[in-house]
């Protein structure tokens, strides 16, 4: 059986071309025959965490996206580095979906026995490779296996521009990152 795969990249930019790596990643997915999501942050509004917030009552988008992503047991995320390590936008949304939630489905859970992978891409020269460390040891703590082969590619502006073609050595690279990725995911049946 094919497991359904949640994509989501860590930043909020209508230009962020670490959604346009999420996005061809969702193209080649689809192309290798497996169903996606693809899911953009930007749609959903997650206040800062703040633990009077949630004594409240969790916020309706931050609900929504728990029982999306609870859907889903294998995710890909492609994550920006801000100043070494893992976007705030994103570890916000991580801290959020971390809560428990009685709207949840019993059980139910975002992280924990979840197969992942996580890429990153930068202008940068490394990619955003930095970042990734942190990305890792975060979704590690929260019960997902994070597969190896944390991938960055550096020099995003040329290499996946927002209004051009992907470069085509970085699609072969990123097709067989995703090979590499989804056999591991096969393989496993969590
Ligand atoms: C606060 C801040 C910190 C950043 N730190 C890094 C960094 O440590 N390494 C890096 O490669 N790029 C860094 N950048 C540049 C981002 O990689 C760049 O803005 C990238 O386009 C963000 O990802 P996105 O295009 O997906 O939104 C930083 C940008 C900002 C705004």
């Amino acid at each position: 059986m094919k497991h359904s795969i949640l994509i989501c990249a860590g930043s909020l930019r209508k230009d962020s071309y670490n959604k346009n790596l999420a996005k061809h990643s969702q193209r080649i997915l689809e192309d290798m025959g497996y169903q996606t999501t693809y899911l953009d942050l930007s749609e959903y509004t997650i206040p800062l965490y703040n633990q009077d917030l949630e004594q409240d009552g969790i916020p309706s988008d931050v609900t929504k996206l728990q029982l999306l992503w609870s859907q889903h047991s294998r995710y890909i995320i492609a994550s920006p580095e801000y100043n070494g390590s893992i976007s705030g936008v994103l570890k916000n949304v991580i801290d959020w979906m971390s809560r428990p939630n009685p709207a949840l489905p019993q059980g139910a859970s975002c992280f924990k026995g979840k197969l992942a992978g996580i890429m990153a891409t930068s202008p940068g020269r490394l990619g955003g490779l930095r970042g990734l460390r942190h990305v890792r040891e975060i979704l590690s703590t929260l019960g997902t296996i994070v597969l190896p082969g944390d991938r960055a590619f550096g020099s995003a502006s040329q290499i996946l521009p927002v209004d051009g073609d992907i470069d085509p050595v970085t699609e072969e690279t990123l097709r067989n990152l995703l090979l590499e990725w989804t056999d591991s995911m096969q393989k496993w049946y969590l």
